[in-house]
């Protein structure tokens, strides 16, 4: 992520009545209809976001976050409710709701694959009311942010999926917005992009621009590394809602050991005083047990006890406890999608 400084003129607000932000607000119980039946993606929400906060939403495929993101960028309309944007309305005051948003979506949906990075942020700068030459001039300025300089002028079909993101990101930042809502925003991105932007989110876009973001995700570590306040969130209800650190110190335990052996240890480990068993798992003759320690106790010592008792330890993982196990503690499942298993045979040709 390359820091750029902003040239000339400041980029014009896209027709927004009001150039600062205040809050936003979110309150509804929308459902959404399918052929069949109607399913309620979101119920009972009361989100208050705060200028210049970056709010992360953690959930797992389903949770209901793209429906979240969808109403308050005014996209869908909610059943019942209501969202206020930069004070305005999402029903009543559409047009100034919109300005005042910036919206990354993981779908690549978002830009013409027949046209260039350039030909694709300039159209849209246009859409956002910008003169011809702001668009032009702001479009190659977010190409150099976002390192794409030696793709402006690719068709956007040829580019990666996270070259895209990356456009789309850019897309997003066109009319200058004070809100940006982030659905998914580093799907695709390699580990280095994806650092860089995190940076650029936290540096430029909050602390330097003030932009109020909301962050929906279903990585633990982006929400953990950008969020200010975390919500859970879980079949269309918002479990809990914390700072990342209160989040996880509200847990009984600091630290988990995993476990991996040649045969079961759950219970030998269930009478071993201050362990908490979290999980086990059974794949291909190893045995993983997830177990949270007791104050002062280290993975060490449980597996030289593992080890006394004549089992083979094929592997030991210290970690620090993560939002993921708050999130298991709320929800009783992890936010990973279920495994799915892939075989692949060799072909005779
Ligand atoms: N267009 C749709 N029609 C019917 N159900 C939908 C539609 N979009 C999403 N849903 C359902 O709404 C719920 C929330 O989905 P979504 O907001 O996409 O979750 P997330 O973004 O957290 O993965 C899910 O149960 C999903 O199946
Ligand atoms: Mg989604």
């Amino acid at each position: 992520m390359k820091n750029v400084k902003k040239k000339g003129k400041e980029v014009k607000k896209s027709g927004s009545t009001s150039s600062s932000v205040s809050e936003t607000k979110v309150k509804y119980n929308p459902f959404l209809k399918t052929s069949k039946k109607q399913t309620e993606a979101l119920c009972g929400i009361t989100l208050h976001i705060s200028k210049g906060e970056i709010f992360g939403l953690l959930g797992p495929n389903g949770a209901g976050k793209t429906t979240l993101t969808k109403i308050i960028s005014t996209l869908i309309i909610p059943d019942k409710g209501s969202v206020t944007v930069n004070s305005f309305d999402i029903v009543k005051k559409v047009k100034q709701a919109r300005a005042s948003i910036g919206l990354v979506t993981g779908g690549e949906r978002s830009l013409y694959w027949k046209l260039t990075p350039i030909e694709n942020l300039s159209f849209f700068g246009r859409m956002y009311y910008l003169s011809k030459k702001e668009s032009v001039e702001r479009a190659k300025e977010l190409i150099e942010i976002f390192d794409m300089k030696e793709k402006e002028n690719e068709l956007i079909q040829n580019l990666s999926t996270g070259q895209k993101m990356k456009i789309a990101f850019a897309r997003s930042l066109m009319h200058d917005p004070p809100i940006l809502l982030l659905d998914e925003y580093n799907r695709g991105l390699d580990p280095q992009a994806s650092k860089d932007l995190r940076t650029y989110i936290k540096k430029q876009l909050q602390q330097e621009q003030n932009k109020t973001i909301l962050l929906c995700t279903h990585d633990m570590n982006v929400a953990d590394e950008l969020s200010d306040r975390v919500g859970l969130i879980f079949q269309g209800k918002v479990v809990s809602l914390e700072t990342p650190e209160k989040l996880k110190s509200s847990l009984e335990y600091k630290s988990k050991v995993t476990l991996v052996t040649n045969k079961p240890v759950v219970k030998l480990l269930t009478s071993y005083q201050g362990l908490n068993i979290l999980s086990t798992k059974q794949a291909n003759g190893d045995f993983t047990t997830i177990v949270s320690l007791g104050n002062g106790q280290t993975g060490m010592e449980v597996m030289d006890y593992i080890r006394e008792q004549g089992f083979f330890v094929k592997n030991l993982e210290v970690n620090h406890a993560s939002l993921e196990d708050v999130f298991l503690t709320y929800t009783g499942r992890t936010l990973e999608d279920d495994e799915i298993e892939i075989s692949i045979k060799e072909v005779q040709t």
